[in-house]
């Protein structure tokens, strides 16, 4: 899998692509991530990438020229091409799990002033992280990078995804480590039976009773499409 990702703010993926998983990813080449500064796709003498609006109103807008020019370079057959915005579909645990089948994402990082609409046309969909606006698309394409390389064979045990939350639209069930008693709050006795099939069934009762009452709406199925 490989990902490029389009940005004006390329210092701000340094410490994610040299941390933990992601970085340990890397270096397996289980995922090969690019972070492209859009100035360098930049016509203009003083790199410029963005503008006053027509019609005024707003502040800086990003110009379509640099990021056409930026994913006319990079795009094969088979990209997908993902545009961050918060008027994006809302990203869910079932599209980590449809893209982290794909070979090539491109990704493009909207600003928080807005975008040229004409570069909505470059995309194959646009995803929004939620229903709140940040200053850029940087953080949500880590956000749904991070959730994409995680689900790649060999990345991290598949058992660790299997049992997600949001896996079988459910919540997870509730983890314990050492110690069995920590501060008067013990491990439920089941955990230490060592009686898988007692254990398996608590789980499956904890996950279900944790999310009638934190998320309800994860029950009712299709509702959340
Ligand atoms: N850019 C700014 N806010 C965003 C959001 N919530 N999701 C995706 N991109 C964004």
């Amino acid at each position: 899998m490989k990902i490029d990702i389009l940005t004006i703010f390329p210092e701000m993926f340094e410490g994610f692509l040299s941390t933990s998983i992601i970085k340990r990813a890397i270096q397996d080449n289980k995922v090969e991530i690019k972070i492209h500064d859009i100035r360098k796709y930049s016509n203009d003498p003083h790199k410029k990438v963005d503008d006053y609006g027509y019609g005024g109103g707003r502040g800086m807008v990003l110009m379509p020229e640099p990021i056409f020019n930026a994913v006319d370079d990079i795009k094969t057959d088979s990209s997908k091409i993902i545009l961050m915005t918060p008027q994006g579909k809302t990203y869910k645990q079932t599209m980590a799990y449809d893209l982290a089948k794909e070979n090539h994402i491109i990704i493009i990082c909207g600003h928080y002033e807005g975008f040229d609409e004409r570069i909505r046309t470059l995309a194959d969909i646009e995803i929004s992280i939620g229903d709140y606006v940040l200053t850029g698309g940087e953080l949500p394409s880590m956000v749904i990078t991070d959730s994409i390389v995680r689900l790649l064979d060999g990345v991290i045990e598949k058992e660790s995804h299997i049992n997600d939350s949001f896996n079988n639209g459910m919540l997870d069930y509730p983890v314990y480590t050492k110690p069995v008693n920590f501060r008067g709050m013990k491990v439920p006795e089941v955990l230490l039976s060592g009686h898988h099939a007692n254990i398996k069934k608590y789980r499956e009762e904890e996950a279900l009773k944790k999310t009638k009452a934190r998320r309800p709406d994860l029950l009712e199925g299709d509702k959340n499409e």
